[in-house]
């Protein structure tokens, strides 16, 4: 995939989607359309079993594409297995069920899904569900364990409630984490090997035991700067200060205040390999906390009296050896000229400047609009898009720096 695409990594895809015989089969209608929401063409392939839960019909009318069952459903196409797979750019099986988990194992080939396997010739993902017991089986799992010598993904079941009335490890990973293995499944791993640090949301800085001084950061950047980093198969660590749940498989700090989010980074800097300021850092902070509430009826008017608090990156640039920084700058007013100020006197390896006035992006926005400008003075635009597309343009970048090292 080449860089500036806004790494939309499943358009225009094709995806074979499996579905097999477990309870979980239901919720491939709302895979198949999460997949097709980011822009993936989809051909369901049922298996016998699967059909006892869902109809073919369902997925038919959600794909817009006939859903296929049979090997031999025509003979003016005795080679269905053969031409599905030639088109597939991604093969997803999900929900997978322990026999045709089996069966890709060993290359069994007796249904249109497990034909289809052995002819592919594109990245393979399967998602098991099933009952507890049955997943822990060594033989399961020694299975698992071959498709995953073979280069195949496995996404791991979630814990929690089963459909058989037990708990434990079985149930279908949700679905986010499995659009998400598609996604990294079809991206460069041109992050494998760096450790990345991202910063996400507002401090917040504590008058009292229950009001703070904060702003309107949601962490949504942040967290898909993260994400997007994962995707590139980097090993990330998000420091956040925002209530979002964490993107899938992402190690998370939770901080609150800029002095906690200056000593989460310090503890980790040493080891890693770029760090990514998206927070919004409070700049002061009350400079002294009430031990108790504050009561209405103690002040006729109150005046707070504010200490800065450290500058996170300022304190990186110092102290840096081989880590790039990046850093934001929130704007709302003259974007360039404030940016570029902070670029230099953080000595930054890039900075993103973000007009925070603009409805369509910055704080709680789903979208953004940013330019990144670069210490050697030259400046890229990049237009309103999803922030998990601007934090892929961003990591775009971040590769043409001079100071990136390859580590794969
Ligand atoms: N930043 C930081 N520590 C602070 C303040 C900001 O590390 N105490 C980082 C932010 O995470 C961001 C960059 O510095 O990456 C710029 O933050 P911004 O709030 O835009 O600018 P400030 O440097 O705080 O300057 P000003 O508030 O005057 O615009």
């Amino acid at each position: 995939m080449g860089q500036k695409e806004g790494m939309k990594a499943l358009k225009g895809k094709t995806v074979i989607l499996g579905i097999t015989g477990g309870i979980a089969a239901y919720k491939g209608a709302e895979l198949c359309r999460l997949l097709i929401q980011e822009g993936a063409t989809v051909q369901v392939v049922m298996t016998q079993a699967a059909q006892q839960f869902i109809t073919p019909l369902t997925f038919s009318t959600i794909t817009g594409q006939e859903t296929l069952t049979e090997t031999f459903a025509s003979d003016s196409q005795p080679l269905k297995h053969i031409e599905l797979a030639n088109k597939a750019d991604l093969f997803l099986v999900a929900p997978a069920t322990a026999n045709i988990i089996a069966k890709f194992a060993m290359g069994l080939a007796d249904d249109l899904l497990s034909t289809t396997a052995l002819v592919i010739n594109c990245p393979a993902l399967v998602a098991p569900a099933m009952n507890v017991n049955m997943y822990a089986k060594t033989v399961v799992q020694e299975n698992l364990s071959i498709l995953k010598r073979r280069g195949w993904k496995i996404i791991e079941p979630e814990e929690g409630f089963l459909a058989c009335g037990t708990s434990g490890k079985g149930r279908l990973a949700n679905l986010e984490s499995i659009v998400a293995a598609c996604r990294q499944a079809l991206l460069p791993s041109d992050f494998e090997g760096q450790k990345v640090l991202v910063t996400a949301g507002g401090t917040r800085e504590p008058l009292d035991p229950v009001r703070y001084i904060g702003n309107y950061s949601s962490g949504k950047m942040g967290y898909a700067l993260a994400q997007a980093a994962k995707e590139r198969g980097a090993e990330v660590t998000l420091i956040s200060t925002s209530e979002l749940p964490p993107p899938p498989e992402i190690d998370i700090v939770r901080v609150q205040t800029a002095a906690e989010m200056l000593a989460a980074i310090q503890e980790r800097f040493s080891e890693c390999d770029i760090v990514i300021k998206a927070a919004a850092v409070a700049d002061f902070r009350p400079g002294n906390m009430a031990e108790q509430k504050i009561k209405k009826g103690d002040h006729k008017e109150l005046n707070l009296s504010l200490e800065p608090t450290p500058d996170i990156l300022a304190n990186l640039s110092k102290v840096k050896e081989k880590q790039l920084l990046i850093g934001f700058a929130a704007e709302t007013q003259d974007l360039l000229q404030n940016a570029k100020k902070k670029l230099d006197e953080k000595n930054l390896d890039l900075i993103v400047a973000n007009d925070v006035n603009r409805k369509d992006a910055g704080f709680g926005s789903e979208t953004n609009v940013v330019t990144l400008l670069y210490p050697d003075g030259h400046k890229e635009q990049v237009p309103k898009m999803p922030k998990l597309e601007v934090a892929h343009r961003i990591l775009d970048a971040i590769r043409t720096l001079p100071g990136f090292k390859e580590r794969n």
